[in-house]
């Protein structure tokens, strides 16, 4: 299948990125100044959401609309998805009434499946391995309030999770250096870190991966689908709260960014959104306008980048 697909940072090169990041800066002024733009008339995206989700429902269903086309939530409760129709022929039929299909899932496996199957181009929504769109998000949110983020430093404070693999992979094509602070055991993916090489390191002492660092990011102590490990988690991940006191020893301009939903009390202090260098209301918002920027380079007709 020819279908360009958004499955992981590494299937746009460094360069594409970088333009869609833009682009997405660009979307988010028209939109402030209430210019109609509407490429995608008469597009239909499919969302099919395998786990929950506030943020990445409501910015892909906003920004078709906002782009001049539709979107349609899927359910495997209510598909045949739910009910054991293999993937792919799923994908074959879904891919021959919708212009684009965005899936929120478990294993990465079922994004790779679908999208081989796929004449259209498929979004990665968030699978257990991977979270591409919210770091467009977070790259966008970097660039609006400090600029490039090429050559600083970033700190990853807490579980090894879908975030933080992004955020690796974030690290090799925006050209950062990563910390990662995590309890052992919890480290992100070995084929991660692989690929990563000098680009990140791992280290035990919270302390030591923010000292300097121009970004600090964090995210639930306990990921969608590990709710049994809850009890297990909130004790061992305790010594990796983000709190004032940790974001002291940061660079002086330091920005803190949570994908959100957020857990006050537990991965952040219950003041930690309320600081000055709190970023993560824009990078919600910024949700939608990276999105809007990704879904018009898949989706619209006869794009060209500029
Ligand atoms: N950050 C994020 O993806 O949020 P949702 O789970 O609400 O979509
Ligand atoms: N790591 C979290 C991200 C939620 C947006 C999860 O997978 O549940």
């Amino acid at each position: 299948m020819s279908a360009r697909h958004f499955l992981s940072l590494m299937d746009f090169t460094p360069d594409e990125l970088a333009s869609v990041i833009r682009r997405g800066v660009e979307l988010k002024h028209l939109r402030d100044q209430s210019v109609l733009f509407e490429p995608l008339k008469g597009r239909v995206l499919g969302m099919i959401f395998e786990k929950s989700s506030t943020r990445t429902r409501l910015s892909f269903e906003a920004g078709m609309i906002q782009l001049g086309g539709q979107a349609i939530f899927l359910s495997p409760r209510d598909t045949q998805l739910g009910r054991g129709e293999p993937i792919g022929d799923c994908a074959i039929v879904m891919s021959r009434m919708l212009d684009a299909v965005m899936i929120r899932t478990f294993a990465h496996g079922t994004l790779t499946e679908f999208a081989a199957n796929s004449r259209v181009p498929v979004i990665n929504g968030l699978s257990d391995d991977l979270h591409p769109c919210q770091l467009l998000a977070d790259m966008q949110t970097f660039l609006e309030h400090r600029g490039s983020i090429q050559g600083k430093t970033v700190a990853w404070v807490g579980d090894g999770n879908n975030m933080c693999n992004t955020y690796i992979e974030a690290a090799i094509q925006f050209g950062f250096h990563l910390r990662i602070a995590c309890p052992q055991g919890y480290e992100p993916s070995a084929r991660f870190l692989e690929m990563a090489g000098n680009r990140v390191t791992v280290l035990r002492d919270p302390y030591e991966a923010v000292a300097g660092a121009h970004l600090v990011s964090t995210d639930v102590w306990t990921s969608m689908g590990q709710e049994e490990e809850t009890a297990q988690r909130l004790a061992r991940f305790a010594p990796y709260q983000v709190n004032r006191a940790l974001l002291d020893h940061a660079a002086g301009d330091v920005l803190f960014m949570h994908c959100l939903p957020a857990h006050r009390g537990e991965e952040i202090s219950h003041d930690l959104l309320d600081d000055p260098r709190s970023v993560a209301w824009d990078q919600a918002e910024n949700r939608l306008h990276a999105q809007k920027a990704l879904l018009e380079r898949l989706v619209a007709p006869g794009y060209r980048p500029a």
